[in-house]
């Protein structure tokens, strides 16, 4: 019989990174799908920070994870059997079904992706869209300089690449180590990086910075912005992977120097996103924009890999890929 691991929520991470004993792995049999139905054999799903602030509970800042469950996030896969017409077995298909080897849905969870858009079917589970629309929430005037931090992450190193395609006179990327630093100058084509942990060094003035951390690099930020700089809040890192907020100090300098806070989530701008959909690919198959992965082997690997992902390990978007096994697939069902 073919057999689908999964894995549920078994209590809500009281720390800052989750460990092994607050999930299970269990295995189930794959189901059949009924009318109307799809089943999906996942081939990989995203690792974002998002996952572990739905695990721990955090009164209603974003949807928790349900406990004792099987969670949820961002996968693609492909259709192994259909109990629908609009789904045929080769599709493939980006969904919220992530957790688990096989998917068993209604077809409309499913969307058909065209699995050639990218050089890697992979491609589909980039955080590109969110440094998007991100960008597209402030002005980049040409010339101006622009630091991202979490420069090598799965957002920050589109970001940084976006903004010179958009005119920036100089990228520069806030990184967590010299290695990574050296990384997104020479695969990413950033103008400059430097190490966080050293503290800012003196930019010259920055127009515009694209903020995936908040907290101590926000406040170095708004030292070194230039008067009418203009500041993306896109993520709080540092306060979701230590759990101490840390207050702005220097709040006076941004009514100081005129500076725009604008913060934003992806899903507020579907008009944002059906630009990225047309504009976005085109530059990946030219090779104008380049999508950095970490792939990871095996549901068993999950958590470890989150953590590792939260302490910096990681290069780029991180990418959970379900085992390939060889298993048959489950017979096509009766209609
Ligand atoms: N607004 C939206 O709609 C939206 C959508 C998706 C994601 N987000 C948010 O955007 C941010 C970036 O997402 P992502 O998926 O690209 O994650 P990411 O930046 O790849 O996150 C992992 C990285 O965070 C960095 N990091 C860990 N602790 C840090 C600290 N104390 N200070 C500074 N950096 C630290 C590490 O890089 P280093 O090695 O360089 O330290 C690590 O590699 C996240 O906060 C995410 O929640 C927002």
């Amino acid at each position: 019989m073919t057999t689908s691991r999964q894995m549920r929520l078994l209590t809500h991470p009281p720390g800052t990174l989750p460990i092994p004993g607050e999930v299970a792995l269990e295995e189930v049999p794959v189901p059949e799908p009924g009318p109307g139905q799809v089943l999906v054999r996942n081939l990989y799903m995203a690792i974002d920070p998002g996952l572990l602030l739905r695990m721990r509970c955090l009164d209603g800042l974003v949807p928790d994870f349900p406990l004792g469950e099987v969670m949820w996030g961002h996968a693609l896969g492909e259709v192994v059997a259909s109990a629908d017409p609009g789904k045929r077995p080769g599709d493939v298909v980006l969904h919220r079904l992530a957790w688990r080897e096989y998917a068993l849905a209604d077809a409309a969870k499913f969307d058909v992706v065209d699995a050639d858009l990218y050089p890697s079917r992979s491609h589909h589970l980039s955080s590109a869209v969110v440094a998007w629309v991100g960008l597209s929430r402030i002005r980049i005037a040409p010339g101006d300089t622009v630091v991202v931090s979490s420069a090598a992450g799965a957002v920050g190193s589109v970001a940084g690449q976006l903004a010179k395609l958009r005119g920036a006179g100089r990228v520069i990327g806030s990184v967590g180590s010299p290695d990574k630093a050296g990384r997104v100058v020479r695969t990413l084509g950033f103008d400059d990086a430097f190490d966080y942990h050293e503290g800012w060094p003196d930019l010259g003035g920055v127009d515009v910075y694209y903020d995936n951390v908040g907290g101590q690099q926000l406040e170095a930020a708004i030292e070194a912005m230039n008067p009418h700089g203009r500041i993306v809040l896109c993520g709080g890192t540092e306060q979701q992977v230590s759990g101490q907020p840390h207050g702005i100090r220097n709040m006076q300098l941004v009514i100081a120097k005129r500076l725009t806070l604008q913060g934003f989530t992806t899903d507020d701008h579907p008009d944002v996103i059906a630009e990225f959909t047309r504009e976005f690919p085109p530059l990946v198959a030219r090779g104008a924009v380049v999508l950095p992965e970490t792939v990871i082997d095996g549901l068993e690997n999950i958590i470890p890999a989150m953590r590792a992902q939260l302490e910096g390990a990681h290069f780029g978007k991180v990418l959970l890929r379900f085992r390939p096994d060889g298993r048959p697939a489950p017979a096509t069902p009766r209609s």
